[in-house]
C-alpha cells in the first residue's frame, strides 16, 4: 500500500518571534510510518516542527502551518491508498501575521483568530476507495466524540485517544487508544508503546482495506 501518515503539530505564526501551537510531539505519528515501512508499504510523512529522525526508507516532507500541510496533503492523497492523519493540526491560526516583533503594552491584549482549514474535510471528495485513518484527542465522551468525528469525515477509522491521562496522547512514549470503524464498533487497545498502539493500527487498517 502508499500510505500518508502526518505527524506532530503545525505552528501558526503571531510575529516573527511567536508561534501558536500545541502539545503534539509526533512521537505517534512516526511510529506509524516505521510500522508502515516495517510492513513493506512505501510511506511519505508529512512532518510538522517535531525534533525526531525520520524512520529508514520513509519519503518526509517537512511544513509548518495548518495551511502547509493541507497543501501537501492534497499534493499527494491521489497517489496514495491510505490516508493516516496523526498531525494535531491547528484548529486557528493568528487573523494577522505581523511582520515585526509586536510590543507589549500595559493592559491586556487580544489575538483575532481565524480558522484554519481542516484538511480531512477539505480532502474528502478525493476519497474514492482510498482509506482515510484520523484521530480524535476528546477529554470526555471519548469514543461517542470520535464516532461523530469519523462520520462528519467520513473516514473508514478513527483512533481515539484520552487526552486527559498522563502516560498517553501528547508528549507520552506509550498511549492507550480505541479503535473506532465507521460501523461504530470498537477496539480498545491497552496502554502499550507507541509502536506496538501502531501495529494494532495497521492490523485494523490491513483488515478493512482488504476488504473494501
Ligand atoms: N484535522 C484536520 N484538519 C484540521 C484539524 C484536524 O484534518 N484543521 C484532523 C486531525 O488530524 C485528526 C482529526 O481531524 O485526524 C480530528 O482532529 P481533532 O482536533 O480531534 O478534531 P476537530 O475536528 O478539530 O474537532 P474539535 O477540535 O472540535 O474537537
Amino acid at each position: 500500500m502508499r500510505v500518508i501518515v502526518t505527524a506532530g503539530p503545525t505552528r501558526e505564526p503571531i510575529d516573527p518571534i511567536r508561534f501558536l501551537s500545541n502539545r503534539s510531539t509526533g512521537k505517534m505519528g512516526f511510529a506509524l510510518a516505521e510500522e508502515g515501512m516495517h510492513r513493506g508499504n512505501d510511506v511519505t510523512l508529512i512532518a510538522g516542527p517535531v525534533h525526531l529522525s525520520t524512520p529508514d526508507g520513509v519519503r518526509r516532507l517537512d511544513v509548518m502551518t495548518a495551511d502547509e500541510m493541507c497543501e501537501a496533503v492534497i499534493a499527494n492523497v491521489s497517489a496514495c491508498d491510505v490516508l493516516i492523519m496523526a498531525a494535531a493540526v491547528a484548529d486557528w491560526r493568528p487573523a494577522q501575521v505581523q511582520t515585526q516583533k509586536m510590543k507589549k503594552q500595559d493592559g491586556t491584549q487580544s489575538l483575532e483568530l481565524s480558522r484554519t482549514r481542516d484538511i480531512l474535510m477539505t480532502v474528502k471528495p478525493l476519497k474514492g476507495q482510498r482509506l482515510y485513518v484520523g484521530f480524535a484527542a476528546e477529554t470526555e465522551n471519548v469514543c461517542e466524540e470520535a464516532l461523530r468525528k469519523c462520520n462528519a469525515k467520513g473516514l473508514d477509522l478513527i483512533v481515539a485517544n484520552d487526552a486527559s491521562q498522563p502516560d498517553a496522547a501528547f508528549e507520552a512514549d506509550t498511549n492507550r487508544v480505541w479503535l473506532v470503524d465507521a460501523s461504530g464498533q470498537v477496539h480498545a487497545v491497552d496502554l502499550m508503546s507507541k509502536r506496538a498502539v501502531a501495529s494494532r493500527i495497521f492490523d485494523r487498517i490491513d483488515t478493512l482495506f482488504a476488504s473494501r
